[in-house]
């Protein structure tokens, strides 16, 4: 595959296919998450927009919300916190509730998020997950909104490899461009087959709840998980925030202060000898037979 770098956030690569060139929007490994973002006090909703502003101002740029975040109102203060920056160097993404994929719920639904957003394209959009839908015609809907400028790619999230093989097969399917999934230390599924199929249909893969979502409820933290961080003088949060991205995977932790994303930050430069990785998967084995997709 031929691939030229043609800005900051963009790569153009050819297409064997289709002959032809097709842009892509290069991620940055590191993005920001919005769950549960936009709920408390006007002091915490303040301190939860400078947050995402100081990601904005030390290189994160990418920044994950949908429109079932509090029913919008993460889309609105996402909006309010990205109107000082350069649009064109932001990737936003946001996703929508499956019962929105019919073509005329989807352009609303679109219109409603670019509107809270105030901006007038995303640059992706995901199915949040999967019903019933009829993928031949979500992924017609899609491309007709890329088509239109309205969004730059489009994706899915919570996939298993059965589904993404569903996807593939319907026309344009192979246009998908990310699935996001439950990755963290604790919920290792995705390694069995997952990662490996997605790198080989060249579909990115975004990691989310790496630290087992509020309060760790979806990750037993284990005492020697404790001390291995006490011994690489890091929080238990960075060590579990570093492993996921040594996996080379994108990956977008909330946080709601600037002190937990300075942590955060910090964490994208942590590394880890074999020793420790030995250790980690000693104390969380990845699963050696295929089970049903973790999702929250
Ligand atoms: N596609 C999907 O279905 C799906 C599902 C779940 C999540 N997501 C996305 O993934 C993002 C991340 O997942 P998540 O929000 O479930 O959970 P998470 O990122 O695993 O955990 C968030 C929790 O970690 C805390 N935290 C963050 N940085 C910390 C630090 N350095 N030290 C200590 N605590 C820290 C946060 O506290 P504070 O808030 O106090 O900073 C919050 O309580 C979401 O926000 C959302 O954008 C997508």
């Amino acid at each position: 595959m031929f691939v030229k770098k043609v800005g900051e956030n963009l790569i153009r690569f050819y297409n064997k296919v289709n002959q032809g060139f097709e842009v892509k929007i290069m991620l940055k490994k590191l993005g920001m998450g919005t769950w549960h973002l936009g709920e408390g006090s006007e002091r915490q909703q303040q301190q939860q927009l400078a947050t995402l502003r100081y990601g904005l101002e030390h290189g994160v740029s990418l920044i994950d919300t949908a429109e079932m975040y509090n029913e919008g109102a993460v889309e609105t203060l996402v909006g309010k916190a990205i109107q000082p920056y350069d649009r064109s160097r932001l990737t936003l993404i946001s996703k929508f509730y499956p019962w929105h994929a019919a073509k005329k719920d989807l352009r609303q639904s679109l219109t409603a998020t670019l509107k809270r957003l105030q901006t007038d394209y995303l640059d992706l959009y995901l199915l949040h997950w999967r019903q019933k839908n009829n993928l031949t015609e979500m992924v017609a809907n899609l491309e007709e909104l890329k088509k239109q400028g309205l969004i730059r790619q489009w994706g899915v999230s919570n996939f298993d490899v059965s589904d993404l093989k569903e996807l593939l097969q319907v026309p344009a399917g192979n246009k998908c461009f990310v699935n996001e999934d439950l990755y963290n230390l604790g919920s290792r599924g995705v390694e069995t087959d997952l990662l490996a199929f997605q790198k080989q249909h060249q579909i990115d893969f975004i990691a989310y709840s790496p630290f087992g979502s509020e309060n760790s409820q979806y990750l037993k933290i284990k005492p020697q998980l404790r001390q291995l961080a006490g011994q690489k003088k890091i929080t238990i949060h960075q060590l579990l925030l570093a492993w996921v991205l040594q996996q080379d995977v994108y990956c977008i932790p909330k946080a709601s202060s600037i002190k937990h994303l300075q942590e955060n930050l910090a964490a994208a430069t942590v590394t880890f000898s074999d020793a420790e990785l030995q250790q980690l998967d000693k104390l969380y084995p990845r699963p050696t037979n295929k089970a049903p997709l973790d999702m929250i």
